[in-house]
């Protein structure tokens, strides 16, 4: 997921030129392993890897340990490296280089100030808009999204037994990164990827292309109160959960924000006009599992 990975980037500003971990203007900190005892990520410019790789820089993490941080097990990642870093042990992918993306002879604009012309084809989206993960512990994946990754949460589910939801951004989006807690008591799996469109019509034309293509339609279109998205959920082949939304102008433009709680008794209320969320929204994900409140149901 590039979005916390460029916020954990963001953060992690080291001095241009610079060939040596001490030189760093800034790290990250974090119990990565999960010993109990602080962790570090600082980035190497121009650092090769450790079998002599040319990765022109990379991050490396130096494990914490009874007097200190160390070398011994440290781990180097270049651009696109993958790593398991927050705890329920989804994926999350490090990088540290880019390259701008440059449309193909046919899909340049004509406006220079967008990435690439118009498709017009399909539902035609905008842009990747936010992850929502399911996991064992949301507070745990929050707090690794806030104090390592520098998110702000925006909203959260609150239950009577506590936290069960987290909205987190990274920009002034209202969100970028969710977790839910998984009602299977599975780690790792994903509810859904979402991508935005630019209007809330798309999302209703979207919904006829589904029905005219044979997509599954789970639920939609219809308005989240959470965020207030108006949204539609589809299934792709594979059966991971796609959501069309569009979220409008709501944009997070207060640096001290306070997170929106959600009780139990708001969310019994269902969706923001009303509607109850469909029973499968609370099950399926994937990889599919057995839920055991559910039997069949994945
Ligand atoms: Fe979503």
């Amino acid at each position: 997921m590039l979005l916390p990975v460029a916020a954990m980037l963001t953060a992690a500003v080291w001095t241009a030129g610079s060939a040596h971990a001490a030189d760093c203007a800034t790290k990250v900190t974090s119990d990565f392993n999960g010993d109990g005892l602080a962790d570090l990520i600082v980035g190497e410019p121009f650092r090769d890897g450790p079998g002599g790789e040319e990765f022109g820089g990379a991050f490396r993490t130096l494990y914490g340990g009874a007097t200190g941080v160390s070398t011994a097990g440290n781990q180097y990642f270049n651009a696109s490296h993958v790593i398991d870093l927050e705890s329920d042990g989804h994926e999350l992918g490090i990088y540290y280089e880019t390259s701008w993306y440059r449309a193909p002879e046919g899909l340049r604009p004509s406006l220079k100030n967008q990435a690439q012309a118009y498709p017009g084809r399909g539902v035609s989206v905008r842009r990747i808009d936010h992850i929502n993960y399911l996991g064992v512990d949301p507070v745990a994946n929050r707090d690794f999204a806030v104090d390592v990754l520098g998110g702000m949460v925006t909203e959260q589910i609150v239950l009577d037994d506590g936290v069960a939801g987290s909205w987190t951004t990274f920009t002034n989006k209202g969100y970028d990164v969710v977790y839910t807690r998984d009602r299977t008591g599975t780690a790792g799996r994903l509810h859904h990827i979402a991508f935005a469109t630019d209007t809330r019509e798309d999302i209703l034309r979207a919904a006829d292309i589904a029905l005219e293509q044979g997509v599954f339609i789970e639920t939609g279109p219809h308005k989240h109160a959470i965020q207030q998205t108006f949204f539609l959920y589809v299934y792709e082949p594979g059966g991971n959960r796609v959501e069309l939304c569009n979220a409008g102008a709501r944009l997070v433009l207060a640096p001290d924000w306070q997170p929106i709680d959600w009780t139990e008794e708001e969310r019994a209320k269902g969706q923001a006009w009303g509607l109850k969320t469909i029973a499968s929204f609370h099950t399926h994900g994937t990889p599919p599992v057995a839920d055991p409140a559910t039997p069949g149901a994945t």
